[in-house]
């Protein structure tokens, strides 16, 4: 049988990245998997929280899976705390993977910074937690964005790690899923740079909540360069914020990049701009207000969490008995 699950940070910031990169992929294959999409609330606090900030942005995530179209009732969405076999598949994990496989992180590198010994071990072991998400559940498929690619490569590795070190096939291993045109959108204001929750600059990213005016702001001062749309995929080479908004119109209109080339090449950027912000407001405009009525209401969105949960827990709980026994820990 196949299963989905992915999951975002609650960190505050929700972006456009987030949701073309993730949370838009999610909405279609709702259709055709069991899908389980949870707030990673343990894996947020790798990096400190304020408490208060913590909890809003886990309701501000589940209000944009809502909003977004994810529907509750025929999937689960949850918050990772309140099943709490995640922490524990993810110390048996942590038996399984090797030093040397986290050591080779990207994110982990970026993360610390220059002062590792500083970091947290959680954050040194997050990908570890984040194997145990997926496999918690048996999941076979995870739609993600392209900077999740390479800790889906340890979950996998991790899997068939231990279904050898345990002569067992308990665990699948779980194929990515990086769809559409935008896998990874960058920062509006440098091309180069990945578009993010931690960016300082608000101009860097378009953020779920951003009404109207504020999307049409940003898309106006996003940085460019001088000379007109490239008129084919070629052209895009060197240019990256060129690249970035038409992989963002592309994915918004849900075309491919070389229709919009064909449409747009030889434009000036300030009509394209124009015509890329009544896109995005048209598109992101209604979740943004959506988002804000069920944050409105978090009695609701707790609600939605809380059922979540009772449900994950009941598919996570014989697959924890599984691992039990596979590991030989005595049971009660
Ligand atoms: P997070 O919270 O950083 O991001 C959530 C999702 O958004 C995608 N994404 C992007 N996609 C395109 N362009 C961008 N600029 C961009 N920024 C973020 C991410 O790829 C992700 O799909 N470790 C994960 C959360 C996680 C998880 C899991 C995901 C924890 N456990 C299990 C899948 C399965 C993370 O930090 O995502």
């Amino acid at each position: 049988m196949n299963r989905i699950f992915s999951g975002v940070q609650p960190t505050g910031n929700l972006h456009l990245g987030n949701y073309l990169g993730a949370i838009r992929n999610w909405v279609r294959l709702q259709k055709e998997f069991e899908c389980i999409f949870c707030v990673v609330d343990m894996h947020a606090i790798t990096v400190w929280q304020e408490p208060a900030a913590l909890t809003a942005s886990t309701r501000e995530v589940a209000a944009a899976m809502i909003a977004s179209g994810v529907d509750p009732k025929a999937n689960i969405i949850f918050n990772q705390s309140q099943v709490s076999a995640h922490a524990e598949l993810a110390w048996v994990f942590n038996c399984v993977a090797r030093l040397g496989w986290l050591n080779r992180m990207t994110q982990f590198k970026e993360k610390a910074g220059k002062n590792r010994e500083n970091a947290s071990v959680g954050l040194y072991a997050y990908p570890n937690l984040m194997a145990a998400d997926i496999l918690l559940y048996k999941a076979t498929h995870v739609p993600v964005g392209e900077d999740q690619k390479q800790h889906i490569e340890l979950a996998r590795d991790i899997a068939q790690k231990f279904n050898n070190d345990f002569k067992t096939e308990l665990f699948p291993v779980p194929e990515p899923l990086i769809l559409g045109a935008a896998t990874r959108v960058m920062s509006l204001r440098d091309g180069t740079k990945k578009m993010s929750k931690s960016d300082p600059s608000e101009y860097s990213r378009i953020a779920m909540t951003d009404g109207p005016d504020e999307i049409a702001k940003k898309i106006r001062k996003a940085k460019t360069d001088p000379e007109p749309l490239p008129t084919d995929r070629e052209g895009m080479t060197g240019r990256p914020e060129a690249a970035n908004l038409i992989g963002i119109y592309a994915a918004l209109s849900d075309s491919d990049v070389e229709d919009v080339v064909k449409k747009y090449g030889g434009e000036q950027f300030s009509t394209f701009k124009q015509h890329l912000a009544d896109l995005a407001v048209s598109s992101l405009g209604p979740i943004g207000e959506e988002m804000k009525r069920l944050m409105a209401d978090p009695g609701y969105v707790d609600s939605v969490l809380r059922d979540g949960a009772e449900r994950a827990r009941a598919i996570a709980e014989p697959i924890m008995r599984e691992v039990h026994d596979v590991v030989g820990f005595l049971r009660p």
